[in-house]
């Protein structure tokens, strides 16, 4: 591909629909841009429209409105051979006549490139991923890591300026999963390929990217680096979606500028920060994070707001603690503590007072 025009929006999708029936939108106005170099990952329930999008920016489906744009040119106006993207499914796609070798030498033959520098390219491309040794072997004789592998390098091996993945960890055990995802990011790094790459499953996505673009019913949801995504969930769906979350329905009782007051259904008042909510006497759904929930009075703010919890569980997992408490009527809210030598171990049946910073606590839509 030529020099490009424009490494802050090397990707655009601008006001995105799809409909595959005329009726239905399964993407519905999507708005993304990815300078170049940048991994990025739609994460989201099944049926969300990750895999649509992908399929619109690899070029194979059409989007029903807006524009899909690769360094500043639609990609329908961009014939297939040129786009100089590289694909990752599932389902690893090898063309099972054919050696390993030859597998990856053919996105070399349908670019023209003479025998010596696809040899050359080959190499290079298998010993990437520590296959080097394998190029005679037909893809049957590979395990599905080792054939993960060898679709991973066959999409890299004529140097795209872009690589699409969708779910191509999904079909391997948890131990090679976890290898691959880190020689994935590292290679896409290294190399300094934009990434787009499609996963349910959040871990994966936390680890993995630069930023996550959460997918639900055909929308982003928020767009953002890991930790501001675990951190600040903008809504419900994220804040639920990401991690492990606890939450309390209540009322708006007060709001003053980044500080509110809710009332929870049980009559008790908290301190949170408020985030898609607005004006007194709108409901909410409080989120607070387990590992930021504190029962020791000294580590809270003077004249914050604290809560009855009732013990109902205390579960040692070596490293941290995992209490389970009642709180407001929620028998599932939990508390993570760092197994620290003055760490508390609370006892079950027992009462406490907890508490958070406001800035822990998010007042979201009910
Ligand atoms: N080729 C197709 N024809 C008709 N409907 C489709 C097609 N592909 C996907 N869909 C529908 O579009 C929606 C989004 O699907 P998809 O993009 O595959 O989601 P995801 O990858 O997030 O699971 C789903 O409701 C799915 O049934
Ligand atoms: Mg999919």
């Amino acid at each position: 591909m030529a020099e490009s025009k424009n490494n802050d929006a090397f990707v655009e999708f601008e006001r995105v629909q799809k409909s595959y029936d005329g009726e239905t939108l399964v993407v519905k106005d999507l708005n993304l841009t990815l300078p170049k170099g940048e991994f990025l990952t739609m994460l989201g329930p099944s049926g969300s429209g990750k895999t649509t999008c992908l399929m619109m920016l690899a070029g194979f489906e059409t989007a029903t409105h807006g524009d899909i744009r690769l360094d500043g040119v639609g990609i329908n106006n961009i014939p297939p051979h040129k786009r100089g993207i590289g694909m990752v499914f599932q389902n690893y796609a090898l063309f099972p006549h054919m050696t390993i070798a030859e597998n990856l030498s053919f996105p070399l033959e349908v670019r023209k490139i003479g025998k010596s520098e696809r040899e050359e390219k080959v190499k290079r491309a298998l010993d990437m991923v520590e296959m080097g040794d394998f190029g005679g072997r037909r893809p049957a004789q590979l395990s599905g890591g080792q054939q993960q592998r060898v679709a991973l390098s066959r999409a890299l091996v004529f140097e795209p300026e872009l690589v699409l993945m969708d779910e191509p960890l999904g079909a391997l055990d948890k131990q090679l999963r976890e290898k691959m995802q880190f020689e994935i990011t590292n290679l896409a790094h290294s190399l300094g390929i934009t990434t787009v790459y499609v996963t349910h499953d959040q871990t994966e996505a936390l680890t993995m990217s630069d930023r996550v673009a959460v997918f639900d019913d055909g929308r982003i949801q928020q767009c953002a680096p890991p930790d501001q995504l675990y951190e600040e969930p903008d809504n419900s769906f994220v804040a639920q979606f990401i991690g492990e979350n606890n939450t309390l329905l209540g009322t708006i009782k007060e709001i003053k500028g980044d500080q509110a007051v809710v009332q929870l259904d049980d009559g008790e008042l908290i301190d949170c920060k408020p985030i898609n909510v607005s004006k007194v006497g709108e409901r909410t759904r409080v989120s607070i994070r387990p590992e930021r929930v504190e029962f020791n009075k000294e580590r809270l703010q003077p004249g914050a707001h604290t809560l009855k919890a009732e013990v109902l569980e205390f579960i040692y997992m070596g490293d941290i603690f995992r209490t389970r408490l009642r709180v407001a009527g929620n028998d599932e809210f939990i508390v993570k503590t760092r197994n620290a030598p003055d760490q508390v171990r609370l006892t079950p049946g027992t009462q406490v007072d907890i508490g958070w910073l406001p800035r822990d606590c998010r007042a979201l839509d009910a």
